[in-house]
């Protein structure tokens, strides 16, 4: 397997909180993509989209990638933003520069646990229930499926749909995270 680590996936797919869990279980490096964004370009992603356009923000956010990748350090776990794999050529260069892991969820789920988030920042979602988010995120979702599923690994969430959500599936997914890459 080649390092470093894409997580890729849907918005409340557990990126962030299962890859600051499974780079320190390894021992690797953690960046979060989005607050790298942040950093560089002294705007939130939903800020830069909100001032500059999507198309603007989605270019700037390939080069935030590809620029971190020339880092010097490949162990490192990168939580990318949901909708990065879906532009242009980036699935490929992901699968050029390391090795992705789609997080898959069934679109219910991730509706549930966005809407136990702070959505200020998800202007689309903000004031919703998690059925009305549901319908908001269902057809964006399925537009992404053949982009994300383009993954080296799937690794399906825990959860089953006629089990409710018990708060430890992003632990669950970091494990079987791990299992996999240390069993590589
Ligand atoms: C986006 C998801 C966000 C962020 C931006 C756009 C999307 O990242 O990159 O607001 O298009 O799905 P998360 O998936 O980390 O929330």
């Amino acid at each position: 397997m080649s390092y470093p680590v894409y997580l890729i996936g849907y918005m409340g797919a557990g990126k962030t909180t299962v890859g600051r869990l499974l780079a320190e279980r390894l021992g690797w490096h953690f960046v979060d993509l989005d607050e790298a964004f942040h950093e560089i370009h002294g705007l939130s992603p939903a800020d830069y989209i909100r001032t500059y356009g999507i198309e603007a923000f989605r270019r700037k956010e390939k080069y935030v990638v590809e620029d971190l990748a020339e880092l010097p350090i490949e162990k490192v776990v990168y939580a990318t933003g949901g909708g990065y794999p879906c532009w242009e050529d980036n699935m490929e260069c992901l699968k050029e520069l390391g090795t992705s892991f789609y997080l898959r969820w069934h679109p219910h789920h991730l509706a549930e646990r966005l809407a136990l988030t702070d959505l200020s920042e998800r202007p689309l979602l903000h004031g919703k229930d998690a059925g009305e988010i549901l319908e908001v995120i269902a057809p964006q979702l399925e537009a992404r499926i053949p982009y994300y599923e383009q993954a080296d690994y799937i690794i399906d969430a825990p959860a089953t749909l006629d089990m409710p959500l018990d708060g430890t599936e992003d632990e669950q997914l970091a494990e079987m995270l791990y299992a996999k890459i240390v069993g590589e």
